[in-house]
């Protein structure tokens, strides 16, 4: 678009110069030739003047920029031939024809302006040694030589300088639009970041939505549908046995009361409150003990490693974990006897729950159902969760050994 307007100022420049060049040597070849007054070389030169006036607006309406090169080639040609006829009429168009540099820069590609410029210097010796009669004698030969060099040398340095500056301009035009290009594809780059940017944002978003929504799904399993079983498992006892039916009554009273304690925690993402004022291994005590006083089977809780208070995520995991192991325990296990190990080691704390039950086949895990089924997968995506495993070792009649693996990442940093 520059570019354009550049060319079109420069034609319009070029062509008023010589417009007006034409004129003043036309009025005096005029005056000259009517000192002489020969009508037929005065109806000659207007004839060419005609001509070139002709091909001054050629020049004007064509598209004569210097990279569409054949109409600025023929054109230039043209213009050579009607210098040298100018000159012929009148040498005094030695003022118009120097205008031939002009458009030698103008109109020639690369290094064809050198040679055009020397044309131009061979019509310009021609128009200072006063026509073109003077290349029939010895001595005016000699002048046109000296007067052709003087010209041409003049010219050709000009010319050489001003396609250096040429080439200059051109490469800076060139690195203007590789910039301009090099800005819109960083501009194409930022808005492509931007809309990356939003969609990593609404992906952020929607994991954040997901994982709060499987970890809400586990507390739902380990709060209240366990609760509620527990319930519901001590209100058919009071039923079954009218005499313990005071003892079964007041556990189903307690489990109540608990589990809603541990709902409303659940809702403020807090943890288990067994964890709140005691360790995992007290409050994993306290949580083994309730169970095997509720369901009348012998668990022990053993110990090994030295006992650090851990991050309380990954507290909060271990106890879930315990709890519905031995939910299941009761639930599936008919098991006489449950055995509980949490080891700290250097790097890992793990927790082992074994039973001496029915087991099953953990190949062939149960679908989840409005009934159950979710337990043990619940379990593992909470251990994910805290970059723990868990691994499940059972067969039917054999029992049942599950052992969950977390790393241990102790409260305050320090391992
Ligand atoms: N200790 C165990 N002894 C025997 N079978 C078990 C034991 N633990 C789990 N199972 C079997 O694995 C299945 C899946 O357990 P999971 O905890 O995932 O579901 P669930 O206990 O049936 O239901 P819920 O979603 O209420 O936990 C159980 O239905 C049961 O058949
Ligand atoms: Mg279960």
């Amino acid at each position: 678009m520059e570019e354009s307007i550049r060319a079109e100022w420069t034609t319009r420049k070029l062509t008023g110069v010589a417009f007006a060049l034409l004129l003043a040597a036309t009025l005096m070849a005029w005056l000259a030739q009517n000192s002489g007054l020969n009508q037929e070389s005065v109806r000659n030169t207007m004839i060419v003047v005609a001509i070139t006036s002709l091909w001054i607006l050629a020049f004007r309406l064509l598209p004569t920029r210097y990279y569409q090169r054949w109409p600025s080639e023929v054109l230039f040609a043209l213009l050579i031939l009607l210098s040298v006829a100018l000159v012929w009429c009148s040498p005094l168009y030695g003022f118009f024809v120097w205008t031939g540099y002009l458009f030698t820069v103008y109109a020639l590609p690369g290094r064809w302006r050198v040679v055009g410029a020397g044309l131009v210097a061979v019509v310009t010796a021609g128009s200072q040694s006063g026509g073109w009669a003077i290349l029939q004698t010895g001595g005016g030969q000699l002048l046109f030589a000296v007067l052709f060099l003087v010209n041409a040398g003049i010219s050709t340095t000009m010319t050489w300088l001003e396609i250096g500056k040429m080439r200059t301009t051109e490469k800076r035009i060139e690195m203007i639009d590789e910039l301009a290009q090099a800005n819109q594809k960083l501009e194409a780059a930022l808005k492509e970041n931007a809309g990356l940017h939003a969609q990593l944002l609404v992906q952020a978003h929607e994991a954040g939505v997901l994982d709060e929504r499987q970890r809400m799904a586990g507390e739902i399993h380990d709060v209240l549908a366990q609760g509620l079983t527990g319930i519901v498992t001590q209100l058919e006892a009071a039923e079954a046995h009218p005499r313990e039916h005071e003892r079964h009554l007041s556990a189903a009273k307690r489990l109540a009361r608990e589990s809603l304690a541990e709902a409303r925690r659940s809702v403020q993402a807090l943890r288990p409150q067994q964890l709140d004022s005691a360790g995992l291994p007290a409050a994993l005590d306290e949580v083994v003990e309730t169970w095997a006083g509720l369901h009348g089977v012998r668990a022990d809780l053993i110990l090994t490693g030295t006992a650090r208070r851990l991050l309380p995520e990954i507290e909060a995991t271990l106890l879930r974990t315990a709890q519905e192991a031995l939910a299941n325990v009761a639930r599936h296990a008919n098991a006489g006897r449950v055995g509980l190990t949490l080891s700290y080691m250097e790097d890992m704390v793990t927790l082992d729950v074994r039973d001496d039950g029915d087991g099953f086949e953990p190949d062939r895990p149960r679908e989840v159902t409005a009934t159950g089924g979710f337990g043990l997968s619940a379990m593992r995506e909470r251990l994910a969760r805290i970059a723990g495993t868990l691994a499940v070792e059972s067969e039917p009649g054999g029992g049942t050994a599950l052992s969950a693996c977390v790393p241990a990442i102790v409260l305050g940093g320090a391992a």
